[in-house]
């Protein structure tokens, strides 16, 4: 049995389950009898992660991948294939992803795929990966550079977030999922957002008390429209022009991260909010200064332009572009917008 402290947040087919200590996985896997358990690491989860969780699993077969998202693609794929399959894992095996976003939308595509799909679970080390990529279903990787384009929806049997890993995690990784918190407090829970504001460093903010809250957000999204047919669209919120600036960034060579380009981001369709969406303008001002504050600034000279970047984006149609805007502070809904100035100051 999981322990009864633990905070669960029920979905239709499976939870999230807040656990204390990893051997609450240790007794999930006894209920399951499986035939066989692999864990997935990348190089640096293998280092930080891999020692807390290896004392409560039995000789499971360990699958090792590069680091990063240079390796999110179909040639780690066949390497994590070869070696399901030299491990001896049958259709009753079970796959845990431990690690951020990438381990788990390619450990979760890797499973989904062998043998027709072998079960999966996330155990998400990052503070990104546990209030977004770990929920939701999306998984896949990258095909020639394009993000996450081969791949499809499926749900984990379950998704344990055990907090202790994010003290490991470097500082600006923290920053950058902490990004997507925000995100999920403007988009979704205006009482969140009050709360979060008296804490601009996440390395000061009570997880337990606020995570399960930004986790609630996506879950209510994505419950309502799980294969993106709609709603799910306004979880793009900051990601218009954050995909833009990512783009931007990489034509440089510049180290940008996601939740990075996505605060960035999120400012400029902040105020495009106040312009196309009624966002009142002193809305507007409080969550520009604490964005300020809180992320990086993009070095983005004045005649970039993200404009025409975002144009080329296939979501969009006879010259308008689809951003997800908000409103007020917690509600969100998609626009049709025509390109022009209001990107800067
Ligand atoms: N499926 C979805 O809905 C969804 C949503 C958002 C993002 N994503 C995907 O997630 C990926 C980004 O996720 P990410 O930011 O977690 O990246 P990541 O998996 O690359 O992890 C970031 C870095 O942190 C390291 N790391 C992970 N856990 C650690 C720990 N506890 N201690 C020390 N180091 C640790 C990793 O090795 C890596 O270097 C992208 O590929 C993105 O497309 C998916
Ligand atoms: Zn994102």
């Amino acid at each position: 049995m999981l322990n009864a402290k633990n905070h669960i947040i029920p979905l239709t087919d499976y939870s999230i389950s807040f656990i204390h200590s990893l051997e609450d996985i240790q007794a999930w896997l006894g209920s399951r009898n499986y035939t066989r358990i692999a864990v997935l690491v990348d190089e640096n989860t293998r280092q930080h992660c891999w020692p807390l969780l290896e004392p409560f699993l039995d000789s499971p077969l360990l699958i090792e991948i590069p680091t990063g998202e240079a390796y999110k693609n179909l040639e780690t794929c066949q390497y994590i294939w070869a070696q399901m399959l030299e491990g001896g894992l049958d259709r009753g095996s079970v796959l845990l992803n431990l690690g951020g976003g990438v381990v788990g939308d390619m450990g979760g595509f890797c499973a989904q795929t062998y043998m027709r799909g072998i079960d999966f679970v996330q155990i998400p080390t990052t503070l990104l990966a546990q209030v977004d990529a770990s929920i939701g279903g999306k998984l896949g990787v990258d095909f020639q550079h394009y993000k996450n384009m081969v791949g499809l929806f499926a749900d984990p049997e379950a998704v344990f977030i055990h907090l202790p890993f994010l003290e490991t995690l470097p500082h600006r990784q923290l920053v950058s999922g902490y990004a997507e918190v925000v995100k999920h407090a403007l988009i979704g829970d205006a009482g969140l957002w009050e709360e979060l504001q008296s804490q601009p460093d996440p390395a000061t903010v009570d997880w337990d008390k606020i995570l399960p809250r930004a986790i609630m957000v996506k879950k209510r999204i994505v419950e309502a429209d799980p294969l993106e047919k709609g709603l799910r669209q306004v979880l793009n919120f900051g990601h218009t022009v954050g995909h833009a600036i990512e783009t931007w960034g990489l034509s440089q060579g510049l180290d940008v991260l996601h939740g990075e380009a996505v605060a960035a981001g999120m400012i400029a369709e902040i105020r495009l909010s106040h312009q196309h969406a009624g966002l009142p303008e002193g809305e507007m001002n409080r969550i520009v200064t604490f964005l300020e504050k809180g992320f990086p600034s993009m070095p983005i000279a004045p005649e970039v332009d993200l404009w025409s970047i975002m144009r080329k984006d296939k979501k969009n149609r006879g010259g308008q572009i689809r951003m997800a805007l908000l409103e007020a502070v917690g509600r969100a809904k998609a626009i049709m917008v025509k390109p022009g100035a209001g990107l800067g100051e």
